[in-house]
């Protein structure tokens, strides 16, 4: 007998409850009672929250939350939730906050909390007269800004500056109106996007031209964070260690196939706060690469030095569009909890320590490159995953990952002929 392929058009999904879409979902996937029975399991996150974050929910993903330690930021020890899926992120941090917390830990500041809203302006007829003419209008253009969210000028937020630029495409040129506003300790999407569709209607009446595209731009870079740190040479093993690790940043500052990974290892750490605070990981992901490509290359988002007493000088500058209020932030209870412990009490102070932790997995990532590499360290933890992938339970995790240390073979078949011998 053959069964009818089954069909994505569920209609009336979204009207559904949580359990009767994972039951229309485990039924066209076919999936097991036990399977349906995990899925059903929301953990720590109140179904109806989940319900209303997104659409069509089924489930929640739960990732692990580890806690950084031995970080110094501005002079105040902190500890850093992170969450994330991949070992040794947490570790590393926790290793270079550790190799520099004798010499004063972190030093962080931001260029202010300033997002750019675009609106784009095409088929106008004079683009260099326009964009006078829409300059002309910056009083007006604040107004209307500002009449959109009096709560965030109440909250010293608000627009501050207007900026029109002609960009030339492939459709001829295009005016391109940039608000700039002070979102305060909100991410401020919503404020900005509210924004630039309002002043929409009265850029065409002002120019003749037609809107397309108002949303904010995620290259925030009126919205950076800066962090830096001196490691001695003492503490982290000596010159050569340190030399590595100036030249390992030199190769990611010259190539853009190095520097992608290098930025990589600087996102573990950002995105793992980024997350666990309820931030929104992608706004901060495209901030941080498009920052990272504005020279008109790619390279790294990290400086490496030499001081003049031979120390080793890291730095990190890069937009970090995070807020504490507003989306996830304020409702995921985790979400409220990590900030809770991150003890911040502005968006500012937020994104001055996810720098500070970008810059500590840099230091970590390019000090194992450059020494003993990074699978002697990853080898443990990893072992473990394959561990459990073989279906090592409690005690056995530890045993048959320690096995697979000892042989130097790291996987699936040997550590399940390694529980096999455990289990006699
Ligand atoms: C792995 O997730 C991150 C690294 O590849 C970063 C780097 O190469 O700098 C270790």
């Amino acid at each position: 007998m053959t069964h009818p392929t089954p069909t994505s058009r569920l209609s009336g999904l979204h009207k559904n409850s949580i359990a009767e879409r994972l039951a229309r979902v485990v039924d066209f996937a076919g999936l097991d009672e036990d399977t349906a029975q995990h899925l059903a399991d929301m953990g720590n996150l109140d179904p109806h929250l989940a319900d209303h974050l997104i659409e069509n929910v089924i489930a929640t993903m739960n990732v692990p939350v580890g806690v950084a330690t031995n970080m110094k930021v501005d002079g105040r020890d902190v500890l850093i939730p992170m969450a994330t899926e991949e070992s040794s992120v947490v570790a590393a941090v926790c290793n270079a906050a550790r190799q520099c917390y004798g010499s004063g830990g972190f030093v962080t500041s931001t260029s202010g909390s300033l997002m750019i809203a675009q609106v784009q302006l095409v088929d106008t007829p004079d683009p260099a007269h326009a964009r006078i003419r829409i300059l002309e209008r910056k009083a007006e253009i604040q107004a209307l800004c500002d009449a959109c969210d009096p709560l965030l000028v109440e909250l010293g937020g608000g627009f501050r500056d207007l900026e029109v630029r002609i960009v030339d495409t492939a459709g001829g040129p295009m005016v391109i109106t940039h608000l700039i506003v002070d979102t305060r300790d909100a991410m401020g999407a919503n404020a900005v996007n509210t924004m630039a569709e309002t002043i929409a209607p009265h850029l065409e009446g002002w120019t003749g031209g037609r809107v397309y595209l108002r949303i904010l731009s995620n290259l925030a870079d009126r919205r950076l964070a800066r962090a830096r740190a001196t490691w001695t040479c003492e503490a982290i093993g000596g010159a050569d260690v340190r030399d590595g690790i100036v030249s390992a940043y030199r190769f990611a500052a010259a190539d853009p196939y190095r520097a992608a990974t290098h930025n990589k290892g600087i996102m573990n750490g950002v995105s793992a706060v980024v997350l666990a605070t309820g931030n929104d990981t992608r706004a901060v992901e495209a901030g941080a690469h498009a920052y990272a490509a504005r020279q008109g290359w790619y390279s790294s988002l990290t400086t490496w030095e030499v001081t003049a007493d031979g120390d080793l000088a890291g730095s990190i500058e890069l937009p970090l569009a995070v807020g504490l209020i507003g989306g996830a932030t304020r409702l995921h209870p985790t979400a409220r909890a990590c900030l809770k412990i991150l003890g911040v009490d502005s968006a500012e102070a937020l994104a001055r320590v996810i720098a500070a932790v970008g810059l500590a997995q840099n230091f970590s990532a390019l000090k194992a490159l450059a020494t003993t590499g990074i699978q002697k360290g990853h080898m443990s933890l990893h072992a473990q995953n394959i561990a459990m992938m073989a279906g090592a339970q409690g005690n056995e995790i530890a045993q048959v990952a320690a096995a697979l240390v000892a042989q130097g073979t790291v996987r699936v078949d040997i550590a399940k002929q390694e529980l096999a011998r455990l289990r006699g």
